[in-house]
């Protein structure tokens, strides 16, 4: 219960500007990872990180993340009704060549966005409460490359 006080309080403010923190998140991602821009197939030329990011597609892909985070923020007490939904994007995602491993990227990327937007209110508590809640997440979706 504590952790999903900690969660909902800090999503508050985010999700108010989810594609900032979106952007900042995949930013992160794209510089742990840059090979994760490949598998994006948009028709899209871009570049670099920083132009990719910039183009209507990823920012599409962005808001949609963010939602899906918001739709488990919103759904702490019952994150099993989520279940059916994210085995399907995980599904998705093994269709277009993400491996399961980048979803620890993904999660380190999370963080730093928590720790770069909210400052001294990341705390050490906060930080599990939200890798608990991503790690369920992940869980869901990962279920989508079993056979
Ligand atoms: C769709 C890539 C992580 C949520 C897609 C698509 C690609 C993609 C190529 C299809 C094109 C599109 O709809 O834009 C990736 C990569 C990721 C990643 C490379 C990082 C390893 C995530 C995460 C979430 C997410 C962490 C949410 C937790 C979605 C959603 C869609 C989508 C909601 C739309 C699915 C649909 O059409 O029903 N992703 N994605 N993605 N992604 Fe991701």
């Amino acid at each position: 219960e504590k952790d999903k006080g900690l969660i909902r309080d800090s999503w508050e403010s985010l999700g108010k500007n989810k594609v900032p923190h979106g952007i900042v998140m995949f930013t992160r991602l794209f510089e742990l990872d840059p090979a994760l821009l490949t598998l994006f197939n948009y028709s899209t030329n871009c570049g670099d990180a920083p132009e990719c990011l910039s183009s209507p597609e990823f920012l599409e892909h962005v808001t949609k993340v963010m939602l899906v985070i918001d739709a488990a923020v919103s759904h702490l007490d019952d994150l099993h009704t989520l279940e059916d939904f994210l085995l399907n994007l995980g599904r998705k995602h093994q269709a277009v060549g993400v491996k399961t491993q980048s979803f620890t990227v993904v999660g380190e990327s999370l963080l730093y966005m928590l720790q770069s937007s909210l400052g001294p209110a990341y705390t050490t508590p906060l930080r599990q409460a939200w890798l608990n809640m991503y790690s369920i997440v992940v869980s869901a979706m990962t279920r989508g490359w079993a056979k």
